[in-house]
Formats: C-alpha cells, structure tokens, sequence
C-alpha cells in the first residue's frame, strides 16, 4: 500500500536509499544530510514522499518536489556546516566524488518539478511496486497543476531506463561532466 511517510519513518527510507540507490543528490554527503533531505521532503508542502509498505515494511520510495531549486535550498540551510564537513570529508577520501558533490549542492535546472529518487528494494523488483510509486506521484504532481517534471539519472543505470521509457517518459538532455554521464528524462502530463 501507498502512503505518506511520517518523521518514524525517516530512518528506514534513508536506510534503504543508502542499501538500494547509492547514487543520486546528497548521497555522497553522507547519511545525515540525507536525512535531513528526507525531513525536508515531509515538512516541506512543495514536496512529498510516499513509500511502499508491504507487512508493516517499507520496500519502495518516491521523493518528488514541484520546485528544486526551493528544496536544495532548504537542504543546505538546514545542514550548511555538516555540508561543509561532508566535503572536506570527501575530498580527503575520494577527491573524484568532487563532482558529485558540486552537483548536489548547485544542482539546479530548467524543469522545476522533479522526480528525486524512485527505488524499490532489490529483491522486490519487477513486482509492479515502481509503477504503483510512479502513479501516484503523477497523481500528485497533476493534483499541484504541474504540467512535466524531470527524473535525472546515471547513464550506466539500465533498469531506470526501461522503467522510465515504459512509464512514458522521454529522454530529453544528456550531462557529461569528466566520466560522469548522466540522462535527463521528462514526463508531461496530460
Ligand atoms: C527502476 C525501478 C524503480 C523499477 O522498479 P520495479 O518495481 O522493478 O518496476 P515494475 O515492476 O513496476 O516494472 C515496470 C516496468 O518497468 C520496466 N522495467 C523494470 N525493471 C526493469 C529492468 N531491470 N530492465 C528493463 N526494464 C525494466 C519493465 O518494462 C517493467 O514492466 P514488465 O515487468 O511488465 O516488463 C527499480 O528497478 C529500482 O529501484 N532500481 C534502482 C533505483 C533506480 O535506478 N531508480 C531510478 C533513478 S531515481
């Protein structure tokens, strides 16, 4: 079933995006601040973030926005220091992750409703969960008036790419920046 996620269940949403994504804004700041990128998804009322649940269990999340640019700012005021600490960090450790990080924190685009993350847990898969989280964030996103919006994605990502392109959405810009490739799909709504 398809619900909204409340803050208890914040921790098993960040638990299973750091198991199952491992890509997408934030997640290489850590899981604090990916946390706090959860917590704002539910406190903010341009967001939202749905979850599966199957046995009490969460197994599959969508986390979308109608304005990005509003929700990385909310991000990084309410996490600005453990940003900073994040990339020093990173740089330290893994200075190519540089650029995911610039990514992160000056993402912005020319779609202002976007699709954050969409992720069903690995041994859930191709059980229909992603299209019940993809129709109901359609839903929601038609209910806010919001005509396409944007889902970005690593070019490697096969899955995500014949998910999307069943779901109806069309490939609209390709990133590089250094080895990093990265596929910029738009879903209108009708
Ligand atoms: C992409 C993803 C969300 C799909 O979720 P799912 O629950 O398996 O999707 P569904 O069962 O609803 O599949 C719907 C359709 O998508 C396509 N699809 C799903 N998985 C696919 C795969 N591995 N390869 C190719 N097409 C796939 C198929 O057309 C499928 O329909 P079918 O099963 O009738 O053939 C899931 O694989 C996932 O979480 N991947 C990792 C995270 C990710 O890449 N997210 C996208 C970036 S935010």
């Amino acid at each position: 079933m398809i619900s909204y996620c409340k803050k208890e269940d914040l921790e098993e949403c960040v638990s299973l995006h750091v198991n199952t994504l491992r890509e997408g804004l934030f997640y290489e700041l850590g899981e604090n601040i990916l946390k706090k990128a959860y917590y704002t998804a539910i406190t903010d009322p341009d967001s939202f973030l749905i979850a599966n649940k199957e046995h009490g269990r969460i197994n599959g999340i969508a986390l979308g926005t109608k304005n990005i640019d509003q929700f990385i700012e909310k991000v990084r005021s309410k996490c600005f220091f453990d940003i900073l600490k994040g990339v020093i960090k990173l740089v330290i450790k893994k200075p190519i992750s540089i650029i995911t990080v610039i990514d992160s924190v000056f993402y912005t685009g020319k779609y202002k409703a976007e699709l954050l993350f969409l992720f069903v847990q690995e041994k859930e898969g191709r059980r229909g969960i992603g299209t019940r989280l993809i129709e109901r964030t359609n839903e929601i996103f038609k209910k806010w008036k919001v005509k396409s919006y944007r889902v970005v994605f690593l070019d490697s990502n096969e899955k995500a790419k014949g998910f999307y392109h069943k779901k109806g959405f069309v490939l609209s810009n390709k990133h590089a920046f250094l080895n990093i490739r990265k596929l910029v799909y738009v879903k209108t709504l009708t």
